[in-house]
């Protein structure tokens, strides 16, 4: 392998959610991955802070991940899941469902986060069309929320820049605010005190656009593309009871929080309360093949399920939903999250990992802090004129000068490392972010 990519063989790559011109300059280029590290192509050993992109749950190329994607290769490269199937995909779909709450006993499966939020949204459209309740089509995101780049997700996301340059958006949605307040929770650990209240403005969305054209809720339990934001205590709660109230669904964006993220299988579980549709992907194969779904409650899967038999339930799918490929590392993954006890091992160390990170607090340039499971958060005050920019230098000087990968969303500087992080490997990543603050 050649050591560096010529500017030439750099060109023709457009990097998604990159500046690229700047990136090309100095690409920061993962050659190699193994457990809690990345490898440059000239052989440096980075410490993976962020499990890829939220996705390496159990650590880079696990070998019975690996052995499970070799053999599913060669045994069945592709299979059709439209009127046919293949086994692993039943199996992947059963092992998937038995770790969700009760009742979200089915599941759709996609290929990203982004497509897993567009079947959500059309199957709450659906199912509601399908009880006589067609009206019912508007979606409710929320301020600061990320569901992907879809159609659905970036008209129900609130993320601004995610969404002005697209036109009209595909669905008709509305927002509720965003559940942080500096003021009400700085540095928390762990779930803020302040905010259920926030869920009551769900109520006035309801009387402004009436239920009766609202098909869903949809919010991530812990926001964490914006920049790890916990729900404050009671929030979800309500948010349930108001969506049960006025007939509208639930949908919880798991795609970062599931498989173990906050030390339980899906974040439902750690906050007690059950949505009616649950998305999920990166952390069910551990990034190491594409994979995405969406759990549904039986109740929606039933309504469909009323024949005629030789006529399709619901027209939707992916030529790859359920790949074999994908669905055999799904299933090994799960293997490696049982086996080694992987959601225990990160409620374990989430107490740790929380006190390492707010550690951080009064070095210089720090704003804030929040943390929950194994996700931390640090606002660092943005320079003048300059929004962003301080995070994107530190993010670089992290990379290349300390050896840390981090991500980073504007000033905010995330951290989520894979699950079998040991604590010298907390202690690693925020003594050198600790370094990295005292000359940024
Ligand atoms: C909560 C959430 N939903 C959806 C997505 C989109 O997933 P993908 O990039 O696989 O389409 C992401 C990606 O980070 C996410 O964090």
């Amino acid at each position: 392998m050649t050591s560096q990519l010529s500017t030439n063989q750099l060109d023709a790559f457009w990097l998604p959610f990159t500046p690229n011109t700047e990136f090309k300059k100095r690409p920061r280029m993962l050659a190699r991955a193994e457990g809690m590290h990345y490898f440059d192509q000239d052989g440096r050993k980075v410490l993976d802070a962020s499990a890829g992109l939220w996705c390496a749950n159990a650590g880079h190329c696990r070998k019975p991940i690996v052995d499970a994607i070799a053999k599913a290769a060669a045994t069945l490269d592709f299979a059709p899941t439209f009127q046919f199937g293949h086994p692993a995909a039943f199996e992947a779909a059963a092992r998937i469902a038995a770790l969700a709450p009760a009742g979200l006993d089915h599941v759709f499966f996609t290929n990203s986060g982004s497509e897993s939020t567009d079947t959500a949204v059309k199957i709450a459209v659906a199912w509601h069309r399908a009880r006589g309740e067609g009206t019912r089509t508007k979606i409710i995101g929320r301020e600061r929320g990320y569901h992907g780049v879809g159609m659905a997700g970036i008209s129900a996301g609130g993320i601004g820049n995610n969404r002005k340059w697209f036109g009209a958006l595909g669905f008709q949605a509305d927002h509720l605010p965003a559940t942080y307040n500096r003021a009400e929770q700085a540095f928390s650990n762990g779930q803020p005190e302040w905010g259920a209240h926030l869920a009551d403005e769900l109520e006035k969305i309801v009387a402004l656009h009436d239920a009766s054209n609202i098909a869903a809720v949809i919010v991530e339990p812990m926001a964490g593309s914006t920049g790890v934001l916990p729900p404050p205590k009671g929030y979800l709660e309500k948010l349930r009871s108001i969506c049960t109230k006025h007939g509208i669904l639930l949908i919880f964006d798991e795609v970062i929080t599931g498989f173990g993220r906050l030390g339980t299988a899906f974040a439902a579980e750690r906050f007690g309360v059950t949505p009616d549709l649950l998305t999920f992907a990166k952390g069910v194969t551990s990034g190491a093949v594409p994979m995405g779904g969406v759990l549904v409650d039986k109740r929606i899967y039933q309504q469909f399920m009323t024949g005629p038999d030789h006529a399709i339930d619901m027209f939707h799918g992916y030529t790859y939903s359920g790949h074999p490929i994908a669905a055999a590392a799904a299933c090994a993954t799960l293997d490696v999250y049982r086996d080694e006890g992987l959601f225990d091992r990160a409620k374990n160390l989430e107490a740790y990992f929380g006190e390492g990170v707010h550690s951080l607090k009064g070095k210089p340039g720090v704003a804030d802090i929040r943390n929950i499971g194994l996700a931390a958060a640090i606002d660092l005050d943005p320079l003048d004129g300059a929004p962003g920019k301080r995070g994107f230098e530190l993010m670089k000087h992290l990379f290349f000068d300390k050896d840390v990968m981090c991500r980073v969303s504007g000033d905010t500087l995330a951290f989520s490392p894979p699950l079998i992080a040991e604590k010298a490997h907390v202690d690693e990543m925020f003594g050198k972010v600790a370094e990295a603050l005292a000359t940024h």
